[in-house]
């Protein structure tokens, strides 16, 4: 207890000292003149000027006329070459938007104009001339029962013609599809008529399997197993001079699910589902 009391006594007279000595500078510098001062004061006094004299001499030297600088000649303005600044970020920006805006309308409106002009001169939509008969037949028989047609997205296949007298009772109410199978061939779109993949053909089982969830059709695209709601839609074919013309303008849909017109059994193991013939 004691030596807390004497620690806070030495702390406040410390603190008393410290403030009397700060009071005591203060005293000490206050009213101090500045050495600029003091030497001003004894040229003055040299001189003999003193007091009012002083002060009226001290106020004229505090001039408080404007300083006018001396005049300068302005040169001309003329305008900046544009060369010479470039292009602001504005033009930029303004000038690149312009110019994708420009290509991109550009680039629709050719292929606008692209899929009108296929459209009309041919190409899928149209009616495609697909050759001979005969070679097209050829053509399958060469392809192990199936050949491909790009241009009409379309798969070409025999149809028996022992078959017909079933058929006309399927697809009498398709008379332009009939009229190909009475021909020989049928024409079959590719699109898978569940969820739209393209179905491609199965060597082994002579079918068509899709890969995406496995629904198969026969040769002549009948609905054979899968999720498929019909079987696969068709186009309508025509000979013209023994020319195959194959409509792809109108799609015909598929065959219910249970029309089994030629009988076709796998021939072979299957590609998709895992399963054997
Ligand atoms: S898209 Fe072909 S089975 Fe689903």
């Amino acid at each position: 207890m004691n030596g807390t009391l004497i620690i806070a006594i030495v702390v406040l007279l410390v603190l008393g000292a410290v403030v009397v000595f700060t009071a005591a500078r203060r005293r000490e510098t206050t009213g101090v003149l500045s050495r600029e001062t003091r030497a001003r004061e004894k040229q003055a006094s040299e001189k003999g000027i003193v007091g009012k004299a002083y002060e009226r001499e001290a106020t004229a030297a505090r001039s408080t006329e404007l300083a006018i600088p001396a005049s300068v000649a302005v040169a001309p303005w003329t305008p900046p070459d544009p060369e010479v600044i470039g292009v602001s970020r504005r033009q930029f920006f303004n000038r690149a938007t312009f110019t994708l805006m420009s290509a991109g309308l550009g680039g629709f409106g050719a292929a606008v104009i692209g899929f009108l002009w296929k459209g009309a001169e041919g190409g899928f939509g149209s009616k495609i001339t697909a050759g001979k008969l005969d070679d097209i037949i050829a053509g399958i028989r060469s392809n192990k029962g199936f050949l491909y047609l790009p241009e009409a997205r379309a798969w070409i296949t025999e149809y028996p013609k022992e078959s017909l007298a079933k058929a006309e009772a399927v697809y009498g109410g398709q008379a332009p599809v009939y009229s190909g199978m009475s021909s020989g061939i049928v024409a079959l779109y590719q699109k898978c008529p569940h969820l739209g993949c393209r179905v491609p053909t199965c060597a082994t089982s002579q079918w068509f399997e899709c890969p995406c969830h496995g629904s198969q059709f026969n040769r002549v695209g009948e609905k054979k197993g899968g999720p498929a709601p019909r079987g696969m839609d068709r186009f309508a074919v025509s000979i013209n001079n023994g020319n195959v013309v194959i409509d792809t303008g109108a799609v015909f849909g598929g065959p219910a699910i249970g029309t089994n017109t030629t009988g076709q059994e796998a021939e072979g193991p299957h590609c998709v589902g895992g399963g054997s013939h």
